[in-house]
């Protein structure tokens, strides 16, 4: 395993790994990795001669600056981490200079409109953040594979039109959303949680399993309406938005049409931490 700080360094490392005809696969995270980080790192180990794994907290896709600054870093724990799941991974962790030079800001995207909605509605300005970073990442190492998680559904649609619209030489993989024992989706937020809070979050998922069984005879308007009854029982979890929308476009689902798939997306406080989670409902 091998720790890189700068990109020039890891650069000439990749570059001769793909003079000798290797595959490079990445896994793009801001660290504090947990099981969820690590499936994505299994997939990518099955698929790739040598795996790259990013840890940067990445200042500009932050709306919240109190967010950013109590977001976990735990460099040394991750590494341990990693190296039990592939020892060989090559850790690329830069420090915000590395990335940004002396201007940290945003470049700005155009995603078809899937930047409008949900978390794009909600957290300002986040998904140029996210494009800046994950595009120069791409730039950086040129990985033939990069792995996103279906945790963050719309980042991973997001990342899809980023490839296309910028022709980035990479093939994008969606992975299942992980989950602790009760149902709480994985995050490094979890562990912010009241232990009290973190026990009950499972009734988060358990709405949205509810929300799947519902979705079969009821519209999506009032599949939306049950969810917002069950989060009005449970003031605890305040409600932030429920969605129901086309698993491509991301467009609110006024009607079910046929042969579409679609999905339910929450954003949740428990307290002051900010939870997402959705799922498959067809
Ligand atoms: P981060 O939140 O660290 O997540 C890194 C990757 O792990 C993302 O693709 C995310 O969807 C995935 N992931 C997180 N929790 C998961 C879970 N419970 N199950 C499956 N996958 C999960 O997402 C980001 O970082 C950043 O926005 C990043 C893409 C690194 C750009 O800064």
């Amino acid at each position: 395993m091998a720790v890189y700080h700068r990109k020039e360094v890891l650069q000439k490392e990749i570059s001769a790994l793909k003079a000798a005809g290797k595959t490079i696969g990445l896994v793009p995270t801001m660290g504090a990795l947990h099981q969820g980080h690590l499936s994505l790192v299994e997939e990518a180990t099955r698929e790739n001669d040598t795996v790259v794994v990013s840890i940067f907290v990445n200042p500009t896709q932050f709306d919240n600056k109190d967010d950013l600054k109590k977001y976990p870093r735990s460099l040394e724990a991750d590494t341990g981490i990693l190296y039990a799941v592939n020892p060989d991974v090559l850790v690329f962790a830069p420090d915000v200079e590395e990335i940004y030079d002396s201007a940290v800001t945003s470049d700005h995207f155009d995603f078809d409109g899937l930047e409008f909605r949900m978390e794009g509605k909600f957290r300002e300005g986040h998904f140029d953040g996210v494009g800046t970073i994950v595009k120069r990442l791409f730039e950086i190492i040129r990985p033939d594979n990069a792995y996103f998680g279906e945790k963050d559904y719309q980042q991973l649609q997001i990342i899809k039109t980023l490839v296309g619209k910028y022709d980035i030489p990479v093939s994008v993989h969606g992975c299942p959303v992980k989950r602790e024992a009760n149902g709480l989706a994985m995050s490094s937020r979890n562990e912010r949680l009241p232990a009290a809070l973190r026990r009950e979050a499972g009734f988060i998922f358990r709405t949205l399993q509810e929300a799947r069984e519902n979705f079969r005879t009821r519209t999506p308007e009032s599949v939306k309406e049950l969810v917002r009854e069950r989060f009005g029982e449970h003031p605890e979890f305040r409600l932030e938005y429920v969605e129901i929308a086309d698993a491509g476009t991301l467009e609110t689902a006024a009607q079910k049409e046929k042969g579409k798939k679609y999905r339910a997306f929450v954003a949740v406080f428990a307290g002051e931490v900010r939870l997402i989670d959705n799922i498959a409902l067809n």
